[in-house]
């Protein structure tokens, strides 16, 4: 062995050892496997199902497409528009002392997918005023190969982000993210949960690692110290596992993956969510199961920087108590038959 691999194989194992140490030596173990097994792997774990995003002639060939349609430099525009949609959930529950609270949420960001979509995002998030800010994972490009050009964005992100940022990764991050994004001040919730306010004014935000591809979710871990009655909000990069989720009694899910289809149809209409969940949970407000829901259609783009019948966006939820709730001197009616307000 040359002494080259010999680094090499060195390196590896102390962020093997580094991870164990902040995730547990299962998690660590478990996630770097399967990170390895995948990478340039054009289908999924099990050989069986397919991954559009992990499909490396896919680009080139949706480019071709798009082009001889006429759609590309529309659809590419398209994605440099961004757009901020307003969500409210009404929770009879929520301490007092979170009463109007605002969280930005970003999602899907592929930093380094796009420099002009990066720098919309920047110029779209610098006038919000929010309370806290949750990002949903799938940072990066692809789903293997080199992270630097992904951490150098979300580096940049983090200087526009104001306040706290607490994030899970998606099935395009790797956990050798994981180091350098706490470095930058992102507060990642691997399993984990979060104790917003103080023990009698909490609000308990959970945050699970990917359940879409790599299945390293682990509901109980993040949810176990959520005391009964407490108000709590999950992130997950994916809303696939929205089931499990409302059981374990979860007040409000956030998540994206699924881009609300990228590409849709006139009217919206997705033609492919990667995701094993109804297609009512594709895109926006949704309540399951007695537990509310959104899913952003994201920021960035995923295999072509292109969108069409779909906008990207970045989203502020305003919790309430409502069913009227006066926010920073405002009267804020929740509707009679919404829960839910986008402004475009
Ligand atoms: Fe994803």
């Amino acid at each position: 062995m040359t002494a080259r691999a010999r680094t090499l194989e060195n390196q590896d194992e102390l962020l093997e050892y580094r991870l164990s140490l902040r995730l547990g030596p299962v998690h660590a173990r478990q996630r770097l496997g399967i990170e390895r097994e995948a990478e340039a792997k054009v289908f999924g774990q099990d050989h069986s199902s397919f991954h559009l995003e992990n499909w490396a002639t896919a680009p080139g060939f949706i480019r071709s497409c798009l082009k001889l349609a006429g759609l590309w430099k529309r659809g590419q525009n398209n994605s440099r528009r961004l757009n901020t949609v307003h969500n409210r959930f009404h929770l009879p529950n929520l301490p007092a002392a979170f009463e109007g609270y605002r969280i930005l949420h970003l999602t899907d960001l592929h930093v380094d997918m796009d420099e002009a979509n990066l720098q919309a995002v920047l110029r779209e998030i610098e006038p919000l005023d929010y309370d806290l800010c949750v990002l949903t994972g799938d940072y990066r490009k692809l789903t293997w190969g080199p992270i630097e050009g992904a951490l150098d964005g979300m580096s940049r992100l983090r200087d526009g982000i104001k306040g706290e940022a607490y994030a899970v990764l998606g099935n395009h991050d790797s956990i050798r993210m994981v180091p350098a994004l706490e470095d930058m001040g992102y507060k990642l919730l691997m399993n984990e949960m979060a104790l917003l306010g103080c023990e009698d004014q909490a609000l308990y935000l959970a945050g699970v690692d990917d359940a879409h591809f790599f299945k390293v979710h682990n509901l109980h871990r993040a949810g176990d110290n959520i005391p009964a009655g407490g108000t709590s909000i999950l992130l997950s990069h994916t809303p696939e596992i929205w089931r499990e989720a409302a059981h374990a009694g979860y007040d409000v899910f956030l998540c994206g993956h699924t881009h609300g289809g990228q590409i849709c149809l006139p009217g919206g209409i997705p033609v492919t969510l990667d995701s094993d969940c109804p297609r009512s949970l594709g895109r926006g407000y949704w309540r399951m199961n007695g537990m509310q829901g959104y899913t952003s259609p994201g920021a960035g783009t995923s295999v072509v920087n292109v969108r069409l019948n779909c906008p990207p966006e970045v989203t502020i939820h305003t919790l309430t108590r409502g069913p009227d709730s006066f926010v920073d001197g405002r009267l804020m009616r929740v509707p009679a038959n919404a829960d839910a307000i986008e402004q475009r």
